[in-house]
């Protein structure tokens, strides 16, 4: 049996999962690494902790597999978008590096506008307009704060090309990835001159373009010593977290969206144009799979609200967690179902890390509206089950918009695995929601990457043809469907009213 292995370089983690011709899943490892917050808005990660949890992922993966290493036929990447990552000219990291939910950049963002004809002009060139997650404004807020670092970048990478690069010593990157750093031209698939042009950036410091599956190289003997992994492995591209879940989800073809909840919420509709929004309201990349694009609808702060919710006032919770061994999520969120749909009036706005879909606004903050002395701890898990699904209806109700045919929803991640909140989804998306027979996201999908880079697989229709099934269809329940129809309502009012004192507390 040919085995594949696929690695995600996550926000909070690098995980790995090993799979056969057949996909079915033999092994997976998680590796927690930290996050580093120095200052409001910051988000930085030391890209040398990708590589050791890396490391340590793929020994462990290969001792619960149980599998021989000859047996492996490829390795590849799904990674976290838009963190920047600065090398010099002997390839050694020069700063941390600074990630997609990072918003210091908003003087970048008007900068490049500016440089280059306003929001439309720019939107005419990359398909999408400057926000501060992407990477070209992280690469100008170095070069204005740090301009004895920005002096000496001889490469610039993404974070899961990073740990390709240390894996197999060779530098490049997809177009998935590419299309995140707001200087790849997404319709023709090359780094847009008049982009670099306009902010006199160096062409020489982009990577080499390719597709995901193509192969970047192999595994070096170094790397092989370290990992665990035969030298010599081809190890393909690989590609941006959202296309990977993706791809491991089957949304390959226009109709088919998906719906995810990890530390972002994203909306993800492939087309076979790269059909764009004139207010830039979602984004347009391109998609792991070679000729297709995809209409994105992407929040910040999806599982990051709960996260908080545990890692701020969950504190028992993750006491009994630890004595039980059951998830602190479940208990969490135990009581939640037992109150009504639209929590007696309880609203949150996820916008802990300000929002991109659908405001674009790297001001907008968090908020829990409605308290009263009714409300209790299972209220407020329910509202922030809701207020994300919100965020999500958000970035759906736009893809609608643009006439992107949404005939199918599947849900991925948090959001797939919660009874509660898959019910949530169906009724506040007014349609039903299924959920398929993987749950290993993004690095699976990189494990099908490197399946159909090494030729196990013979295509991508084959491959998701061959290992997925939709397993579970959730309908939406009418009453429940209206209540929400009030609290959406109500959410996005609450958004336009705050708008001005968002921006007001963030220049104070
Ligand atoms: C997408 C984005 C996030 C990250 C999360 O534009 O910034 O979904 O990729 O890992």
């Amino acid at each position: 049996m040919k085995n594949l292995i696929g690695v995600d370089i996550g926000t909070t983690g690098a995980k790995s999962v090993l799979i056969n011709e057949r996909g079915k899943v033999l092994a997976s490892d998680f590796r927690e690494y930290p996050l580093s917050l120095p200052k409001p808005g910051w988000a930085e990660q030391n890209p040398e902790d990708w590589w050791a949890a890396t490391v340590v992922s793929l020994r462990n993966l290969l001792a619960k597999s149980g599998v021989s290493a000859r047996s492996l036929e490829g390795i590849s990447f799904s990674g976290q978008m838009h963190g920047l990552v600065c090398l010099d000219d002997g390839f050694r990291v020069l700063r941390p590096a600074i990630l997609w939910c990072d918003t210091r950049t908003t003087a970048e963002c008007r900068l490049i506008e500016q440089k280059l004809g306003g929001r439309a002009k720019l939107i005419s060139l990359a398909s999408n307009p400057a926000l501060e997650g992407f990477t070209l404004p992280k690469l100008l807020w170095v070069r204005r704060n740090e301009p004895a670092t920005y002096r000496k970048i001889c490469h610039i990478m993404l974070p899961k090309d990073y740990v390709r690069f240390r894996l197999t010593g060779a530098l490049g990157m997809d177009m998935s990835d590419a299309a995140g750093t707001l200087m790849l031209d997404v319709r023709r698939k090359r780094w847009s001159r008049e982009i670099l042009a306009g902010l006199e950036i160096d062409s020489a410091i982009l990577p080499l373009l390719a597709e995901s599956p193509d192969i970047a190289g192999s595994v070096t003997p170094q790397a092989a010593a370290e990992t665990g992994l035969p030298v010599g492995l081809p190890v393909a591209f690989g590609g941006a977290d959202n296309t990977c879940a993706a791809v491991g989800n089957g949304v390959i073809r226009e109709g088919i969206v998906a719906v995810s909840i990890g530390t972002s919420g994203t909306v993800v509709a492939p087309t076979e144009r790269a059909v764009r929004d004139k207010l830039g309201r979602v984004h347009t990349f391109n998609h792991s799979v070679p000729g297709l694009w995809y209409a994105m609808g992407c929040m910040q702060a999806a599982g990051l609200s709960l996260k908080w919710l545990r890692d701020t006032f969950g504190g028992l919770e993750r006491a009994m967690a630890s004595q039980t061994g059951i998830d602190a999520y479940e208990f969490l969120t135990a009581g939640a179902a037992d109150v009504p749909p639209g929590a007696e009036g309880l609203i949150w706005l996820p916008y802990l890390n300000g929002e991109r879909t659908p405001h674009l606004d790297a001001n907008a903050r968090g908020v829990l509206y409605g308290i009263t002395p009714r409300h209790t701890r299972a209220h407020v898990a329910r509202a922030i089950l809701e207020g994300v699904v919100f965020g999500l209806r958000d970035g759906l109700e736009i893809i609608r918009g643009l006439k992107i045919p949404i005939g199918e929803i599947r849900l991925t991640g948090g959001g797939a695995r919660s009874p509660l909140w898959r019910q949530i989804q169906a009724d506040v998306f007014r349609q039903q929601v299924v959920t398929i027979n993987v749950e290993e996201g993004p690095a699976f999908g990189a494990a099908i990457i490197a399946g159909v880079g090494t030729g196990v697989f013979p295509s991508f229709d084959e491959a998701t043809r061959r290992v997925i099934r939709v397993t579970g269809v959730v309908k939406p329940n009418q009453r429940s469907a209206d209540a929400y129809e009030r609290a959406y309502r109500l959410f996005r009012e609450l958004y336009t009213d705050l708008k001005g004192t968002f921006a007001r507390t963030a220049r104070a």
